[in-house]
């Protein structure tokens, strides 16, 4: 272990038992470097505190596996107005964040505007699709019912049998891999140290979180800790069971697949419909890249990627875009996402003095992360978690969220203290 900040690597620490502290405290300590990891720890750092980032492989977990739709029209859900609110802002701060991170970052991180489609196969689901449609007018979004033919225009590789569908423009999409690239970039010339490690202990000293201590026994101390470690956050020792954020992994299993330069064009933006009860999405980049998801499965934090996942997947897709299965196979893949009891991110104080909250962001970790980063900024600069980002603090689950889920998957592989995968699909 040791830590990184641009170019430069200090020595590791010693492999005791007994946790050693290192001689200067961070002003911010960052458990997890995930998307939202990543961005909290660009702002804390371009608001000019000392910060460092723990995570053994920086923009990795569920980064490496989201297909990075930002999808708050087509992912809208009864009860979730909140949420949604969040989303729209994130969505609307998208253009100007990839801009000044595609600079901080010196690389390009494939956000396309070319919109989302969302058709229906059946009656049944035409009738689904209708009442999203209305829930979503009824919310004043932009989104347009397209009978079939006027689907199969727009796409012509759709399915003969679609009965129709919701096109909506502004639901756009980034590519999460390019997009962590770019955040490790950011931060390291933002000045941001990373220890690659995984926290196995929160260090509280007279009930205020000081730091934590990590797997080879080292201790990083500092003034605020953020915990971001998304479906690991409810699984850290050291939290008080009833601080602890209600956060449970729900795993998603996705498919890569290639569309030849020589094949011409295939889906012009994303596509996604609900089959046989399952959602299924597919989202073409701009490089060839398609991504099919993605499985929905509580299955605590088990990765493996199965035969019937990617069967089911193919074949819902194959449904809808019967062309799918002519293409290469790239690369399969599960993430976790990490799943609260309202499906709404914890961002903010913990309950704990020093200890602050940015997970459990569910399905919406990468259309999340600008907003997140904005909000964690402001809170860790000044004291103040802006008035947008306060419906999400942890207490709106009471003191003790523990019960809704931060144990409800069981130990994470052979050690529930490792804060290893990050955050959402
Ligand atoms: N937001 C897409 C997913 O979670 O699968």
């Amino acid at each position: 272990m040791g830590t990184e900040s641009g170019r430069n690597t200090t020595g590791a620490g010693p492999r005791t038992g007994a946790a050693s502290v290192r001689a200067r405290p961070a002003d911010v300590l960052v458990l997890g470097g995930g998307l939202i990891g990543l961005v909290t720890a660009w702002r804390a750092a371009q608001r000019g505190l000392r910060t460092e980032v723990v995570d053994p492989a920086p923009g990795g977990g569920a980064a490496r596996v989201a297909a990075g739709m930002l999808a708050a029209v087509t992912e809208l859900h009864h009860g979730e107005e909140a949420l949604l609110r969040l989303n729209l802002r994130s969505a609307a701060r998208y253009p100007a964040f990839v801009e000044e991170l595609a600079e901080a970052g010196g690389r390009d991180v494939g956000h396309r505007t070319s919109g989302t489609l969302a058709v229906a196969l059946d009656a049944d689901d035409r009738a689904q699709l209708r009442e999203l449609h209305a829930l979503q007018l009824r919310h004043g979004l932009e989104s347009e019912w397209l009978t079939g033919r006027e689907c199969r225009r727009l796409e012509p590789m759709l399915a003969p049998s679609v009965r129709g569908g919701l096109r909506v423009d502004g639901d756009h999409q980034v590519d999460p891999r390019r997009l962590a690239a770019a955040l490790v970039a950011a931060c390291g010339r933002a000045g941001v140290a990373f220890v690659r490690s995984s926290a196995a202990r929160l260090s509280v000293v007279r009930d205020r979180a000081v730091g934590a201590v990590l797997d080879d026994g080292t201790e990083r101390r500092a003034d605020r800790t953020v915990l971001a470690t998304g479906s690991y956050s409810g699984a850290l020792a050291g939290v008080p069971d009833a601080l602890r954020p209600p956060v449970r992994p729900v795993k998603g299993q996705v498919v890569r697949l290639r569309v030849p330069p020589a094949h011409g064009p295939f889906l012009s933006r994303t596509v996604r419909a609900v089959v046989r009860g399952g959602a299924v999405y597919l989202v073409p980049r701009a490089d060839g890249e398609l991504v099919v998801g993605a499985s929905s499965e509580e299955l605590g934090w088990d990765t493996t990627v199965t035969a019937g996942g990617v069967y089911e997947l193919l074949r819902d897709a194959h449904e809808l875009v019967p062309g799918v299965t002519e293409l290469p196979l790239a690369e399969t893949g599960a993430g976790l996402r990490p799943a609260t009891p309202d499906n709404a991110p914890l961002l903010g104080p913990s309950g704990l003095p020093g200890l602050h909250l940015a997970t459990g962001h569910h399905r919406n970790g990468v259309l999340l992360t600008p907003v997140t980063g904005d909000a964690m900024g402001e809170l860790l600069a000044t004291g103040e978690l802006p008035a947008y980002a306060r419906p999400f603090s942890a207490d709106r689950f009471g003191a003790g969220g523990s019960d809704a889920g931060g144990s409800a998957g069981g130990a994470p592989g052979d050690d529930p203290r490792r804060t290893t995968r990050q955050e959402a699909l």
